[in-house]
This record gives structure tokens, C-alpha cells and sequence, in this order.
């Protein structure tokens, strides 16, 4: 079978992945100065891409970094990287630093930033994870406070996944002061016992989730009572049914918190319902 050569950007140029470099002295290496995207593809079409480009140019500007091309060349790469990999699911990740300079707190005036793009394959439609139903643990949500900028420092993220790991489950959803903020790559939703979708409030305490916002909206055209309002680990516990909503995995259904079945511990009819015209939507463009 002919083996297919992986191709990435890295600033202006198409090349094969081992051929791919970036300087050992790039901000996003050194400090984490750097943020990020991942739009979905299903059958080679990106998802809510205008969406998740408008986030990446807020988070740059957040930060101070420019935009080193316009929105529309960066999908125009994004499109080509499907092409030339020829993925059909998957994601699409972007990455944008400060730029490469002297290891210095401070960045000089006159730096560049530099961009890597990426495609990743995945089974998104139909992952064994989402008929299953995830199994989460909650833990201490210790990352910075602006978590509405979505930088590349993932560690505090990546620690809980691996925890929840070790423990038996698949994921970690984060807490302070007693109430979640999210997923570790996700934005949280419940269904009430009285049947209500809760999921928290947009803030600078968790992202503005693209898959979030469509569910959001999805759940409004589905006559479903909504509140965007903290809920509590307790909460959660005891609620009817439970989900989690990320570019790389739709609406992950959760059937277990801490040990603790979620409704019968099989993923809910409502999330169900949720994730199924998710897809059907994402499959004719949202
Ligand atoms: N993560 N919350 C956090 C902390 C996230 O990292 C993500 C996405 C989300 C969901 O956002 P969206 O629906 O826009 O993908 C919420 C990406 C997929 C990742 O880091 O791989």
C-alpha cells in the first residue's frame, strides 16, 4: 500500500512533516507565548472554521500578537493541508507565537510570529467513546485566569487527563470553588433532573467554545429549557445526564463523575438527540 507523506506549513512552506522546523528560541517553545485553533473536518470540509478563525484573532489580539496573514489565506492553507494529506475526518490545527527572539521575559518590538499548521485524522463520527459514554473525575482547576484566551499552555490540562488516566476514566473535568468551569478540552453541560440544560456562563473563567455555542443553539431550536449558569460537582452528580462538547469530539456523552453513575449509566436520549443533529448539522455546514 503506498504510504502517504504527511505534509505541514510551517511560515510560507508546504513540506513534509520530518522536514518541518521551527527555532529552538520560538516564544511558544520557551514561554508558552503562543495560541491556538483546532476547527473539525468531516469528509474533507471544515466546521464552524469562520468561527473558531474570529476566536484565534481575538485570542492574538489579547495577547498583542499580530495576525500574520489575513483570516482567508489561513483557511486557504488550512484547505490545502486537507488536500495534500487527504483527510476526510479529522482536525485541522493551527498555531500562532510571538516569534523567535533572544530568550528575554520581554519580546523586542520587531518580531515575527510564526505559524505551523497541521492535520490530524479521527474518528469523529462515531468514536467507540461516544457510545460508551465518557467516565470523569473531577479535579482542582489550577490554570491561569484568563482561560477564555486560548494559549498553548496546556500542562495544568494535560496533568488532569493524565490523572484521570490513572484512575480508571477518560477524562477530568476542572473545579474551583466547588463549581465546574469545564472539561480539560471541552466545555460541561447537564440536564437537570427537572430536564433543564445547564452549562456555565462564558467569562474569562472558561472558552468561549465553538461546538458550545452551536449545542447552545441547537438546544434552543430544540425547545430545551437552557441555563447558562455554574453548576456544582454535586450538581453534576446528581444530574439526569451529562455531556461534554470540544472540536475534537462533538458532544462526548458522560455516564460516570467521580464514581458516580450519571442517569442509568448509558449516554442520555437528550444527549443523544444533541450529538446526532450536531453531526447531521456539521455534515451540511453549520
Ligand atoms: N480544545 N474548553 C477547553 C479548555 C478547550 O481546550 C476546548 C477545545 C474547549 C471546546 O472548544 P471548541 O468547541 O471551540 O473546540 C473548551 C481543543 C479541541 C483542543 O485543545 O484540542
Amino acid at each position: 500500500m503506498k504510504q502517504m507523506m504527511r505534509i505541514v506549513y510551517v511560515n510560507g512552506h508546504f513540506l513534509p512533516a520530518r522536514q518541518a522546523s521551527i527555532s529552538i528560541f520560538d516564544r511558544g517553545l520557551l514561554f508558552g507565548d503562543a495560541v491556538y485553533e483546532v476547527t473539525a473536518c468531516l469528509d474533507g470540509r471544515l466546521i464552524d472554521n469562520a468561527a473558531h478563525l474570529e476566536r484565534l484573532s481575538r485570542s492574538l489580539d489579547a495577547l498583542g500578537i499580530d495576525l500574520p496573514m489575513s483570516l482567508s489565506r489561513i483557511e486557504t492553507i488550512q484547505c490545502r493541508l486537507i488536500a495534500d494529506n487527504e483527510l476526510t475526518d479529522g482536525i485541522v490545527y493551527v498555531q500562532i507565537s510571538r516569534g523567535t527572539g533572544e530568550r528575554d521575559f520581554l519580546w523586542p518590538e520587531a518580531i515575527t510570529p510564526n505559524i505551523i499548521m497541521f492535520t490530524q485524522s479521527k474518528n469523529l463520527r462515531s468514536p467507540p467513546l461516544a457510545d460508551r459514554g465518557a467516565r470523569v473525575v473531577t479535579a482542582p482547576d489550577i490554570r491561569w485566569k484568563r482561560r477564555d484566551i486560548k494559549t498553548t499552555g496546556l500542562l495544568a490540562q494535560s496533568l488532569a487527563k493524565a490523572k484521570a488516566k490513572e484512575m480508571g476514566c477518560d477524562d477530568a473535568w476542572l473545579v474551583e470553588s466547588g463549581y465546574v468551569t469545564e472539561g480539560s478540552s471541552t466545555n460541561a453541560f447537564i440536564v437537570t433532573a427537572a430536564g433543564k440544560l445547564k452549562t456555565r456562563a462564558l467569562s474569562e473563567d472558561i472558552l468561549s467554545g465553538i461546538t458550545r455555542r452551536a449545542v447552545l443553539s441547537i438546544a434552543t431550536r430544540s425547545q430545551l429549557e437552557v441555563e447558562e449558569a455554574a453548576f456544582s460537582v454535586d450538581e453534576a452528580m446528581a444530574a439526569k445526564e451529562a455531556f461534554a462538547t470540544g472540536s475534537s469530539y462533538f458532544v462526548l456523552p458522560v455516564v460516570e463523575i467521580n464514581s458516580s453513575q450519571i442517569g442509568d449509566g448509558k449516554p442520555g436520549p437528550i444527549t443523544n438527540q444533541i450529538r446526532q443533529r450536531y453531526i447531521e448539522l456539521a455534515s451540511l455546514t453549520l
